[in-house]
């Protein structure tokens, strides 16, 4: 099967960005990480990055055509925006939610996120090796649902 892996808003800047919270690792390593498990996985794996909220959105409806499931990075977006919970809970797949960094333990307006109450679970605080435990979090809900 497909599984989309999203990413929103600045994590093009990976490994440029802020890297005392976020790292030096790039968004481009992330994703030969997450391809050689997609394809220990036997999974297809859609790795993408925008900067434009609407696109997450059409992606995420996208994924609900062709996917089996979703690991999003929605960034800030994930703390604003309705329009990417509401589009979560139009697409009848799985949906798991990461953060790089610790969203808790950072300023208040990082708490909370408009997306958590409709995704199968949330991923923070464990940097690049989130992605990974995403994946392994999402095959593992999309294998149960076939069981
Ligand atoms: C982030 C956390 C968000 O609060 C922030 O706006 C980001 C990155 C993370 O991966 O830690 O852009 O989603």
């Amino acid at each position: 099967g497909t599984l989309f892996v999203l990413n929103g808003p600045n994590l093009n800047a990976l490994g440029k960005r802020e890297p005392g919270i976020y790292g030096a690792v790039t968004l481009a390593d992330i994703e030969t990480t997450c391809r050689q498990q997609a394809d220990e996985l036997g999974c297809v794996l859609e790795f993408r990055q925008t900067n434009h909220e609407g696109v997450l959105v059409d992606w995420l409806h996208e994924a609900g055509e062709k996917a089996e499931g979703v690991v999003i990075n929605p960034g800030a977006y994930g703390h604003t925006s309705i329009a990417l919970h509401d589009a979560i809970r139009a697409i009848g797949i799985p949906v798991v939610e990461l953060h790089l960094s610790n969203i808790h333990a950072r300023e208040a307006f990082r708490h909370r996120t408009m997306i958590a109450p409709v995704v199968k679970g949330v991923i923070c605080g464990f940097g690049p090796a989130g992605y990974p435990l995403a994946l392994q979090a999402l095959v593992g809900i999309v294998n149960q649902q076939k069981n």
